[in-house]
């Protein structure tokens, strides 16, 4: 199953995106065909509505709801931004919001944070699920935060810690297995199945306008 991956950060040594790249390894040691991404690769500017309606997604969007169809379930490793979601996440969560069929619906989303401070980022995530969960994609109940993140990877970016290891491992696996269990159902071939339950995902698309850019 392939499985995009990528933190929302453009910092040169992200926490996150080392973090992701700690989880796109145990993927890949279950058998996941994972595609990394940088969040560099999507570059987009501000959701501009008269922009949409004149010219459709941008280059940048694009590119990332491509790689999101090409894929049955995404990694996000998002930092936490005064208690939230990054300005940078949730914009380009809009933007692929505007495509028909939406991206985000049926796909399982695992998210994971990394932060210096001693929370981890974990209230960030309890955010970012909002919008994902609006736009029908199927957020993995267990989320990872990690803590001290200036001091958790050595220099080949392990993690230190072999507890923390276990537990993002244990939720990697589950993660897997399920998004696993429901990728035929929910991102495989169009079946009266999977039309039904794309029915019941989309209360969100339905109250928006269908995109001019993503059809
Ligand atoms: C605008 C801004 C707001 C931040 N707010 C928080 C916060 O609420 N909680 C937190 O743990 N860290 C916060 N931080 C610190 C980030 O966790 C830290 O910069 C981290 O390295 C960002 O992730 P990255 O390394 O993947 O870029 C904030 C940083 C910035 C720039």
């Amino acid at each position: 199953m392939r499985i995009l991956a990528f933190a929302a950060s453009l910092r040169k040594g992200s926490y996150n995106q080392k973090l992701v790249a700690v989880v796109a390894e145990m993927l890949r040691g279950i058998g996941a065909d994972v595609d990394l991404a940088e969040f560099r690769d999507f570059d987009m500017p501000l959701y501009d509505y008269d922009l949409q309606t004149a010219e459709g997604l941008p280059p940048g969007a694009e590119a990332m709801r491509k790689r999101i169809e090409a894929a049955s379930a995404l990694v996000i490793g998002s930092p936490e931004y005064n208690y939230s979601i990054p300005g940078i996440l949730k914009n380009a969560i809009d933007w692929i919001s505007r495509a028909r069929p939406m991206p985000w619906r049926g796909r399982s989303i695992y998210l994971v944070s990394a932060s210096p401070g001693a929370i981890g980022g974990i209230r960030g995530l309890w955010q970012t699920r909002i919008p994902l969960e609006g736009c029908g994609a199927l957020v993995f109940p267990d989320m990872f935060a990690l803590a001290h993140a200036d001091k958790a990877f050595d220099a080949d970016g392990a993690l230190t810690d072999a507890g923390a290891r276990e537990r993002l491992q244990n939720q990697v696996t589950g993660f897997y297995r399920l998004a696993e269990a429901v990728a035929p159902l929910c991102c495989g071939e169009e079946t009266p199945r999977k039309q039904e339950i794309t029915r019941a995902l989309e209360e969100e698309s339905r109250i928006q306008p269908p995109s001019k850019g993503g059809e």
